[in-house]
């Protein structure tokens, strides 16, 4: 299992729409999530050059997570200290997956310099995977300590 830099291949695409715009957030407890079948139209599919360009605008990182078998099972939106998104794909959450992508993503977040990691989460399954992280919450915003 490896964390790399999402890359611009027309592969790497695909998993980007699968796991940002075709997997839903973990509503339930303990419940793989749902396939996400609407979009949201105030946040639309971008198209391969649209992706291209948000890659090279450089705004935001993005880490995949791949497994020995070099498929990608999981995806992260990072602004600094900020994890934005973090999505396992459906086939392999609640697995263990999250975890190891944490781990591997934390080490990734605190060689940068920073010293707490920060997010915004409000889905009640995700909320018990962020405090098993060693979050904690004020409501909706949790941070950890580095
Ligand atoms: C939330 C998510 C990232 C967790 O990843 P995962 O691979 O399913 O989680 P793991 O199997 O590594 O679980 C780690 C721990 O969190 C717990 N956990 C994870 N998801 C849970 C859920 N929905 N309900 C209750 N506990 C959960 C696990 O039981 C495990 O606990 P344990 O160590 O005591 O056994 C993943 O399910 C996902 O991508 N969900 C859809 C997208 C999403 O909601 N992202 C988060 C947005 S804030």
């Amino acid at each position: 299992m490896k964390v790399r830099e999402i890359s611009n291949s027309k592969k790497d695409y695909t998993e980007f729409v699968n796991l940002f715009y075709r997997t839903d957030y973990s509503f339930k407890s303990n419940q793989i999530s749902n396939i996400q079948t609407e979009v949201d139209p105030c946040d639309p599919i971008p198209d391969y050059n649209e992706f291209c360009d948000i890659l090279n605008f450089g705004l935001y990182q993005y880490f995949v997570l791949e497994n020995d078998d070099k498929k990608v099972i999981g995806l992260t939106q990072v602004l600094e200290n900020e994890i934005c998104e973090f999505t396992i794909d459906r086939e392999h959450q609640l697995s263990g997956n999250g975890r190891i992508f944490y781990q591997l993503l934390e080490k990734i977040i605190k060689a940068s310099g920073a010293k707490n990691i920060v997010l915004t989460c409000y889905f009640p399954g995700s909320m018990i995977f962020w405090k098993k992280m060693g979050f904690k919450n004020h409501n909706i915003i949790f941070t950890k300590e580095l």
